[in-house]
């Protein structure tokens, strides 16, 4: 291998699937040593790109190779031999198997010998993570892992094999605060000892922060490739959706007696593994943020408002009346009109095997239906007016939804709760995985709803949203309120201070 290659050299790759050209003709060369970001819209082909990498995926046409050498990368294996291993965007660990059972797949030792074998085993996936500062039990099951956790072990299992080319999917999407910095020292330090890195992100800081190069793609075609120092956030931003934005936020109303009468409202609410005792009020016309670090309560809050979890203690409103919901069907019912946008759109959001217009029109498809048939031109009229207010393309109508990017997957989720007519609507960490242009018009769709007579009770991990996007802000600390923020009173530094425990639960409220 000669010493100047290219840690990946492609050119001329194409990728389409069926009428999608998902990489059109991409040519890019990623220097060995460093970390270069991937950046672009949602289907920009970021994770196209990535599994042609990972042997996932051949490509159509176009040339391959790894250091200066030809590769062909025709299976999971031989990128294995090749030196690259990847943290994938939908992550691949499989929930009913242990994490240790993870970690070693798909080359655990079976068999008597493999018993020996696997003890060894057993102790270098510990001192592995260990030495990452994971402290995950490694004889626990995935599906007993939160979402953080579970992305800190798929990536925890791709730099187990010693990689030369690390591919890191949108990890960040999953990790906040704490964790990403994390991810900052990990990709650093395996930087500093020669590892090439493929970061892909739909935040700048990070870019800014991790990567000292980056590559932008657009409607599957090759952009740039330029060193971080040499463009601007703006640029980058313009060049990856082809436009500038002016604004990022929709401007907020002045006052507060913009809003209406309570909607929904909790009192001493205890619930899940965490919240103890919390009471608020959502108003009409409000966007009302929920701030806190992971596992303070947020969840819990969430899943309780929905009829998802039982309630231990405390009680629920809805227009002042109180209000239990045995399952989510309840809380959805044209007279309550919840929605709530889950944490992990992949496993509670969509059915991966129906279209994105039956996942769109299921909560509520007894709407559109008389004498028990289906009236596919209501449906598909309501569906189509949502999808355009998310900006999906309206292929998704027919097409699977697992077949779409991940952005695109989330944006079908938000759909869904549009469709269902939601007054309330419940967001958890909704621009997760979303990429800055959608963000934007994210923005403005939740103004808009609010301003139409909605309400959002939204929780972001991305503590600028809360600031800019909420009319009033509950911070969380270990399943309490710690302080109740709102308007010139919600900055960074008040949201922060309590969520990290200081500031003895004081309440400040602005006039
Ligand atoms: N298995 C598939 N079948 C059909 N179309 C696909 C498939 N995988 C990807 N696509 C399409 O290819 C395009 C590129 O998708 P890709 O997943 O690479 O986007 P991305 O840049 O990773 O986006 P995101 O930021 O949302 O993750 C999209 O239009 C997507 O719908
Ligand atoms: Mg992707």
């Amino acid at each position: 291998m000669a010493a100047s290659a290219p840690a990946v050299e492609v050119d001329n790759i194409c990728k389409a699937f069926g009428p999608t050209v998902a990489l059109d003709d991409v040519s890019v060369r990623i220097a060995a040593g460093g970390v270069h970001a991937l950046l672009g819209e949602n289907g920009a082909g970021k994770s196209t790109f990535v599994k042609l990498l990972s042997g996932l995926l051949r490509p159509d046409s176009g040339s391959l190779k790894i250091f200066g050498e030809d590769a062909d990368l025709a299976s999971p294996r031989a990128a294995h031999r090749t030196g690259i291993q990847t943290a994938f965007q939908e992550m691949t660990l499989v929930s009913d198997l242990t994490v240790l059972d993870n970690m070693l797949l798909p080359y655990a030792p079976a068999g008597l010998s493999g018993l020996i074998q696997r003890k060894k085993a057993r102790q270098s996936v510990i001192s592995h993570l260990t030495s990452l500062g994971i402290s995950t039990d490694v004889d626990r099951n995935v599906s007993e892992l939160d979402l953080a956790e579970r992305q800190k072990i798929e990536i925890a299992r791709a730099i187990y094999r010693n990689p030369k080319i690390l591919l890191l999917d949108e990890p960040t999407s999953t990790l906040a605060g704490k964790d990403v910095d994390w991810l900052g020292e990990t990709i650093a330090r395996l930087s500093a000892a020669g590892t090439s890195i493929v970061f892909i992100t739909h935040r700048m800081p990070e870019v800014r922060e991790f990567c000292d190069t980056l590559t932008i793609l657009r409607n599957g075609q090759h952009i740039v490739t330029t060193s971080t120092a040499d463009v601007t956030d703006d640029e980058v931003v313009e060049k990856i959706i082809g436009r500038s934005i002016d604004q990022t936020f929709p401007p907020k109303p002045e006052s507060a007696t913009a809003f209406g009468e309570p909607v929904l409202g909790v009192r001493n609410l205890k619930a899940g593994r965490k919240l103890d005792g919390v009471s608020f009020d959502l108003r009409q016309g409000e966007i009302l943020g929920i701030a806190g670090l992971q596992g303070m309560g947020q969840l819990d809050l969430f899943h309780a408002c929905f009829g998802m979890d039982e309630i231990a203690a405390g009680q629920t409103l809805v227009d002042g009346q109180e209000v239990w919901f045995g399952s989510p069907t309840e809380a959805m019912r044209p007279n309550m009109a919840l929605g709530l946008l889950p944490e992990d759109r992949k496993t509670e959001g969509l059915f991966l095997k129906l279209s994105g217009g039956q996942n769109a029109s299921l909560p509520v498809v007894q709407r559109f239906t008389r004498h028990g048939l289906i009236q596919p031109a209501k449906e598909g009229a309501a569906v189509r007016s949502a999808f355009a207010s998310v900006q999906l393309d309206q292929r998704a109508m027919w097409t699977a939804a697992g077949a779409f990017s991940g952005g695109n997957q989330q944006k079908i989720a938000i759909a869904k709760w549009l469709v269902a007519e939601s007054r309330i609507l419940l967001l958890f960490d909704p621009t997760r995985g979303i990429d800055v242009g959608t963000k934007h018009e994210l923005y403005v769709l939740m103004r808009d709803f609010v301003s139409a007579g909605g309400s959002i009770l939204f929780h972001s991990t991305e503590i600028p949203e809360l600031v800019h996007q909420c009319d009033r802000v509950l911070v969380l600390y270990n399943g309490r309120i710690a302080a109740e923020l709102s308007g010139k009173s919600i900055s960074e530094n008040a949201i922060m201070a309590p969520a990290l425990g200081h500031g003895n639960a004081q309440t400040e409220i602005a006039s």
